[in-house]
């Protein structure tokens, strides 16, 4: 089986990213990294604080400088931010280096994973659900743009869309 050699996971906050990442790479025997967790431990603070310090633009820097790093790296399962789409140059980045997966849900799902957790200054707003709507029409079509493969995640288990990924890799569409 010929497994491209880096495998990015794009999608909206809650679509499971990172726990599919995690288990993509154990399953493939690939070293995982999360952006997020990377940009946290380089810091020292979590992402709620890079926004009250240095707003979004200051976060999208430093995301934008960590992706870079990462995608330069060969054998990598990443799995990004919900907004790193949003930058031309995250893309290139992204579709240069490595085969890109979007992880898809539905927006009542995606409101309803993200809805007990304070960690998303994104949809720190009086109705996160709307904010939700406003985000995905500006990033469905863009991470599709970016996307090698589109998975649907809906209400399957982390485990199925795992095998999925995998089997699509191992067995590409002509
Ligand atoms: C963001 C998503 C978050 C994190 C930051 C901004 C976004 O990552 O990068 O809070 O703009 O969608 P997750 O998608 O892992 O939650």
């Amino acid at each position: 089986m010929v497994v491209p050699s880096n495998i990015f996971l794009v999608g909206f906050m809650g679509s499971g990213k990172s726990t599919v990442g995690q288990q993509l790479a154990a399953e493939l025997g690939k070293e995982f990294f999360d952006c997020d967790r990377v940009l946290e431990e380089r810091t020292g603070v979590d992402i709620p604080y890079i926004f009250d310090l240095e707003g979004e633009t200051g976060f999208r820097r430093r995301e934008a400088a960590v992706l870079r790093e990462l995608a330069a790296k060969r054998g990598i399962v990443l799995s990004t931010g919900g907004g790193v789409v949003g930058d031309p140059d995250n893309r290139r980045a992204l579709a240069t280096n490595g085969f890109v997966v979007y992880l898809h849900a539905p927006a009542e799902l995606l409101h309803q994973r993200t809805s007990r957790d304070r960690n998303r200054p994104m949809l720190y707003a009086d109705d996160p659900r709307t904010r939700i709507d406003e985000l995905l029409v500006v990033r469905d079509p863009l991470y599709r743009e970016v996307a090698d493969l589109v998975v649907e995640t809906g209400r399957r288990g982390s485990r199925r869309v795992v095998q999925e990924i995998v089997r699509t890799l191992s067995d590409p569409p002509r």
